[in-house]
């Protein structure tokens, strides 16, 4: 698939399954990240790769944090939790690891971050995978970024899901009149 293709079809897909891209493909795709325009290059980005069994770890680590969160959740709601990232072969929890820096404030690194996590995705796609994106509220939860390591300074940018598309979506884009216009108009 060529550039142009790859940017302009990518789409979430609904439904993934086995495999992963793994081996060679993974290593492509995580290149394309870190090729991601990065102010000061400061390398914001980690990549954390849940497959397997430790999709059921971060599971109960995401349950135990609705419970926390909400302790009234119902025992349904919990393992609806626990079983979410089951839904993709592989998670790629992608974070923004702060740095204080007079010139380049947090919110330019987490931009990088979010750059990098966008060609990760079309990268996924251009060699024939399937992927999201996922946040809520268990991205900022304190819990959850001590359980994966991470500093209360970082940010966890998104849960990306990976897989052989078994549903795909739809690509959509909105009309460019509506978001772009002259200035001054
Ligand atoms: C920062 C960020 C967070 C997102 N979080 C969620 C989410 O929690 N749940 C969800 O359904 N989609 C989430 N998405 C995915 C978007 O909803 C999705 O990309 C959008 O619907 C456009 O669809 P497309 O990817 O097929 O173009 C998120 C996307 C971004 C960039």
């Amino acid at each position: 698939m060529d550039a142009w293709e790859a940017l302009t079809t990518r789409a979430s897909a609904v439904k993934l399954g086995e495999p992963a891209p793994e081996n060679h493909a993974l290593e492509k795709i995580l290149s394309a990240a870190v090729r991601a325009l990065d102010n000061g290059r400061l390398r914001p980005w980690r990549f954390l790769i849940v497959r397997g069994e430790a999709r059921k770890i971060l599971g109960d680590v995401l349950a135990e944090a609705l419970k926390t969160r909400e302790p009234g959740s119902t025992e349904r709601r919990l393992e609806a939790e626990r079983l979410k990232p089951l839904r993709a072969p592989m998670l790629i929890v992608v974070v923004a690891t702060l740095r204080d820096n007079p010139k380049i404030p947090d919110i330019e690194q987490i931009v990088a971050v979010g750059a990098a996590a966008q060609n990760l995705l079309v990268a996924t796609h251009a060699l024939g995978f399937g992927g999201f994106w996922r946040t809520g509220e268990s991205a900022y939860d304190p819990h959850v970024k001590q359980a994966l390591g991470l500093r209360a300074r970082d940010h966890i940018v998104g849960f990306l899901y990976l897989g052989t598309i078994t549903q795909p979506g739809v690509a959509r884009a909105p009309e460019l009149d509506e978001v772009v216009s002259a200035w001054p108009s």
